[in-house]
């Protein structure tokens, strides 16, 4: 199963359904997702139950030879469910009580409505467990979208307490570990401890961190209490959940734990106000890349975007060419699978102008064709590097507990997680040079060079494995606000960078946010030429204390004093960056820290043209992806024949129109 698409049946007459199923075979699907959000049709009352419908949806498409997976419907109780248990119903951090009428209008903690989850998903995975055209299931639809800020729910603060009680064990751990004398807050029973319902002034940042690992936790929870049902009920099905790229609610490293693999959604147009309209190609790629760090493995894309995104407001259309350009860029980055959203465009309901691969009236039209055709193009080659991945000599470390650090205390108003790695992340993109991101847990004796941006909080455990990845040979680069607070973050009473000090060779002994003050760094470290290069939101002050530096300050009290820092540690290097860099000095860092590290790009590609590699089974591939709204022409090195595309090629130049992509093998296996 290569491609598929999130099919609805119950908006559709019946009639229509084997027209679909047929437009669905001739287009190369093999697979629909079905029923997430079809509680209410499926169970019209409580215990009376209504397959009949489904059944014969899925047997119209297994006719055609497409699979089925089924999405579990929880994200969506039916009003007969609210009506009689509105404790179920989710309350705001306005302490409001949300109502009936969206989706995702449930707590998840909530005893009684896992009662009700307990009963319909038991009978409908047993339903189904012996269905011949069903190979898999979806819990619930996207974990923590439409949750707002989570459920503050008296059943919530019941389980918050729960969790505190069992992380801290006594009230005396927790007081101490907070800090709790501050402000007179000390507790003497756990169920004393509020939620961050809304306060005359700020909650305390380390009851709001755990706020936000418990509300990830839950959701983690609710997730295996399906899991369990549905291992029990179908053991020879798959099990996964759409993940939604770098969403924050859940640290999606757990959440990836109790799944057979992951899978995500990408959505690159976007339509509404506060968002890009269209992400840029290295959010894509780094997306994807953490998407596959969730279990360094195969994912799917269960809803790939296929029209025009809107609700209210719609996005621009996807132009020619850009369908399949995503298509190939996850493929690229490590899906097996790729599910569109959706097959045809709603005539009702929230979603109406969520365009499908077909448009409303339901007739094949430009968006049908080029899916077709991009089918039938990779779908032949995929089948090469099944199971293969891109293979990468850098990784980044990626963290929610760090990123929920900085949500709490950003310290500087734009500083973000997320954007700061990815300053780091799109000039190894720009230089066609291949990331992992990974969790702390997993292994990093495998990278060459390895960036653990933002490391604000800090554990012995985690600092140790970092020592010993450079200890051994590892390059580590770290960046500001490192080692500033332990993990339950409170501050901690060192010198800064902590115990990374020896490491980095290097001590902060102040530090300066940059609040309306023009900060630069002039690059030194090339011989040929200096640049400089204005920097923003933070700046470390550094005394070297064994390392050198590789760029300096260049204005006010600390002018000339190291912002870039290089210290050679037992066999390996351990860098410092001390700021947040422009994209001209990070090229250069970025450019002098590959060199150092023995790493390699893929090839040189214009600007905006991607190239990325997949390990097949009969050799490498390069996908070549002009992400330009222009044409573009590079030249392909020796040693690769083109597998997809090879009508662009002049000698050996790749001549990509807007849009274009190509595929090519190694020569030698
Ligand atoms: C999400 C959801 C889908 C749908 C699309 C479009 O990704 O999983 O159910 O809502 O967005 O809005
Ligand atoms: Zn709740």
């Amino acid at each position: 199963m290569k491609f598929g698409v999130d099919y609805y049946p119950e908006h559709w007459p019946k009639e229509r359904w084997p027209i679909d199923a047929g437009l669905m075979k001739e287009a190369g699907i093999e697979v629909v997702r079905m029923a997430e959000f079809a509680w209410a049709k499926m169970e019209p009352c409580e215990g009376s139950y209504d397959f009949a419908w489904l059944d014969e949806a899925i047997e119209i498409l297994g006719r055609e030879g497409i699979k089925t997976v089924l999405g579990t419907p929880t994200p969506t109780p039916p009003i007969w469910i609210i009506k009689k248990n509105p404790e179920i119903l989710p309350v705001n951090r306005d302490g409001v009580r949300l109502g009936f009428g969206g989706r995702h209008h449930d707590c998840q903690s909530n005893p009684t409505y896992r009662e009700h989850i307990k009963r319909f998903v038991t009978v409908m995975a047993r339903h189904y467990s012996n269905n011949p055209h069903v190979v898999g299931w979806q819990i619930d639809n996207e974990f923590g979208n439409s949750h707002q800020s989570l459920c503050m729910c008296d059943s919530c603060s019941v389980a918050f307490h729960k969790w505190l009680e069992n992380k801290y064990e006594t009230i005396e751990k927790l007081n101490e570990a907070w800090g709790t004398i501050f402000w007179s807050q000390t507790y003497s029973m756990f169920d004393q401890i509020p939620m961050p319902l809304p306060t005359p002034n700020g909650h305390n940042p380390s009851l709001l961190l755990d706020w936000k690992r418990f509300a990830s936790d839950l959701i983690v929870d609710f997730q295996k209490y399906q899991v369990d049902i549905i291992r029990r009920e179908c053991p020879n099905h798959f099990i996964t959940h759409n993940f939604m790229g770098f969403f924050d609610k859940t640290d999606y490293f757990n959440l990836a734990k109790d799944l057979d693999f992951i899978s995500h959604d990408q959505y690159p147009m976007h339509f509404r106000k506060n968002r890009d309209a269209i992400a840029p190609s290295y959010r894509l790629a780094a997306i994807l890349d953490l998407m596959r760090g969730m279990k360094q493995k195969p994912f799917w894309i269960m809803e790939q975007q296929s029209g025009p995104a809107g609700w209210e407001t719609i996005s621009s259309t996807p132009r020619p060419g850009q369908l399949a350009l995503w298509t190939y860029q996850s493929v690229a980055h490590g899906a097996d699978t790729v599910v569109y959203f959706r097959w045809r465009s709603c005539l009702f309901g929230t979603e109406e102008y969520w365009h499908g691969i077909l448009p409303h009236h339901g007739i094949p039209e430009r968006r049908y064709e080029e899916i077709k055709q991009t089918i039938n193009e990779l779908g032949p080659v995929m089948d090469h590097f099944k199971g293969g991945l891109p293979e990468s000599e850098v990784g980044i470390l990626f963290s929610y507990d760090q990123e929920w650090a900085f949500q709490i205390q950003p310290h500087h108003f734009e500083l973000e997680y997320i954007s700061h790695m990815l300053g780091y992340y799109r000039a190894f993109y720009d230089a066609n040079i291949p990331v992992d991101m990974l969790s702390e847990e997993q292994e990093f004796s495998r990278y060459k060079l390895l960036v653990a941006p933002l490391m604000f909080l800090t554990k012995p455990d985690l600092t140790a494995k970092l020592e010993k990845y450079v200890a051994e040979g590892g390059h580590l680069v770290l960046t500001m606000r490192t080692g500033v607070k332990d993990w339950n973050n409170a501050v901690i009473s060192k010198i800064l960078p902590g115990d990374f000090s020896p490491l980095v060779g290097i001590k902060i002994p102040e530090y300066d946010c940059l609040r309306d003050i023009d900060q630069s760094v002039r690059w030194a470290a090339s011989e040929l030429y200096e640049k400089v290069e204005k920097v923003s939101k933070w700046a470390d002050i550094i005394t070297l204390d064994g390392a050198d530096a590789l760029a300096c300050y260049t204005e006010d009290y600390y002018k000339d004093t190291p912002a870039i820092t290089q210290n050679t540690y037992k066999h390996g290097m351990a860098y410092y960056v001390a700021t947040e860099l422009g994209p001209e000095v990070m090229k250069e860092f970025v450019s002098y820290a590959v060199n150092h590290g023995g790493i390699k790009p893929i090839m040189q590609t214009p600007q905006g043209v991607e190239a990325a590699r997949r390990k097949g089974n009969d050799g490498d591939y390069i996908f070549i992806l002009n992400h330009n709204p222009k044409s573009a022409v590079l030249n392909m090195p020796l040693g690769w024949k083109a597998v997809i595309g090879e009508k662009f090629m002049r000698g050996n130049e790749l001549h990509l129109s807007q849009y274009a992509v190509a595929v090519f093998k190694s020569e030698q296996v």
